[in-house]
């Protein structure tokens, strides 16, 4: 099948503002619909800038079905790339019913309408998070599924609806795309990471050390087994993450079914590498203090990307050097006060 016309839901966001680039780039049209719950509307002007394209932009909810309709009514949407979604893992502890309701309710609006609109081309942003505690790494797709939060149940129960629609049609091309521990920013320096309040992960909070915003990070736990003590994951460019969905659009007009893949490097690093990492990309100071360990942290986690890249021909192709050095760029820039 063509593919022209793709609706990003929360295109405005970190993700998927990065994944709008890579779209415009590769010269896809695309239909934003963001509420701005945990984004601005300035994000996707600096798209255009970085890009030079136009992009739609509709201030709506996903769960608003009637608002919902009338997009596909008025754009000929081809797939779409799901991001919409609330992330905090704390807050889902904190709050469950709103986790399930935006993440949960709010796929199926997504989900229903395109069907209603014989729309059945859709990416999904899953998580590593699925996995739990893995029984080993590097973690394959067909490990076990066992989130350890409600926000992680979300991400499952969403895969599981995927699956039981293609099951139950055969139109569906779905890719659910397992997302390790997205890091970095655009080389441009005008989008990246920006959380509002306090960030819940390392690498935002690293670089708000670093630009002075933030006294001290505190390192979560440095009695775990692994090389320091200190936790390992999977940092993995934003922008590799991005040019990853475009990957699994290409594959999905050419395959029906359920495609699932994870997206890391397969590569893990320490709280203590990363600190190192940022200090000599910024060359300032990423002062910290041990704290205990943070409830429902594992260990290490990180992927093992072959199936990606035997399937899709995907793989990341940047390092933690530029990472950090990318973060900095965006951190010092000052683009992130803006609205
Ligand atoms: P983000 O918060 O920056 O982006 C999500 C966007 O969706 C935001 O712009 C937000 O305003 C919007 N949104 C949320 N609920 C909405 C709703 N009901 N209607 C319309 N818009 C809504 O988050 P991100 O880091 O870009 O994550 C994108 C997706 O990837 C999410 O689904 C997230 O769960 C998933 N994911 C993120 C990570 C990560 O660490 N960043 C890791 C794995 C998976
Ligand atoms: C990374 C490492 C912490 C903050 C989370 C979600 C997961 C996915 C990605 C969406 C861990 C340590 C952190 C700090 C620290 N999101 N840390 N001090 O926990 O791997 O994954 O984001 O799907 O679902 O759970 O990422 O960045 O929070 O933590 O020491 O202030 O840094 O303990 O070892 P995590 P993170």
């Amino acid at each position: 099948m063509q593919i022209n016309t793709i609706l990003v839901t929360g295109g405005a966001g970190y993700i998927g503002s990065h994944t709008c680039v890579e779209l415009l780039e590769a010269g896809y049209r695309i239909v934003v619909i963001d509420n701005f719950r945990n984004s601005k509307p300035s994000v996707l002007k600096r798209v255009e800038e970085i890009t030079g394209k136009t992009v739609v932009c509709i201030e709506m909810d996903i769960r608003d079905r009637p608002a919902m309709e009338t997009v596909f009514a008025e754009h000929a949407i081809d797939a779409a790339i799901h991001f919409a979604g609330l992330k905090a893992v704390g807050e889902s502890v904190a709050d469950p019913a709103l986790y399930y309701d935006n993440n949960v309710s709010g796929s199926l609006a997504l989900l229903q309408t395109m069907a209603k609109f014989g729309v059945h081309t859709v990416v999904f942003s899953s998580s590593a998070t699925v996995y739990g505690e893995p029984p080993s790494v590097p973690i394959r797709e067909d490990f076990p599924l066992a989130p350890m939060n409600p926000y992680g149940r979300t991400k499952r129960m969403v895969e599981d609806m995927l699956r039981d629609l293609a099951v139950a049609d055969a139109r569906w091309r779905i890719a659910l795309l397992r997302y390790f521990n997205p890091a970095g920013a655009h080389p441009s320096g005008l989008i990246g990471e920006d959380p509002g309040g306090i960030p819940n992960n390392l690498m935002p909070y690293i670089a708000q050390v670093a630009e002075g915003r933030r006294e001290k990070l505190s390192v979560f736990g440095n009695d775990y087994e692994t090389v320091d003590g200190t936790g390992v994951r999977d940092y993995i460019h934003v922008a590799d993450l991005a040019r990853g969905h475009v990957k699994a659009l290409e594959k999905l007009a050419r395959q029906t079914g359920v495609l699932t893949y994870n997206l890391g490097t397969g590569q893990g690093y320490s709280v203590l590498e990363m600190i190192d990492a940022f200090e000599k990309a910024s060359g300032r100071p990423v002062p910290y203090r041990f704290a205990p360990r943070r409830p429902g942290d594992v260990a290490i986690c990180y992927a093992d990307p072959a199936l990606a890249e035997r399937e899709l021909g995907w793989r990341a192709d940047r390092g933690l050097e530029q990472m950090c050095r990318d973060v900095w760029r965006w951190q010092s820039s000052g683009n992130d006060k803006i609205r």
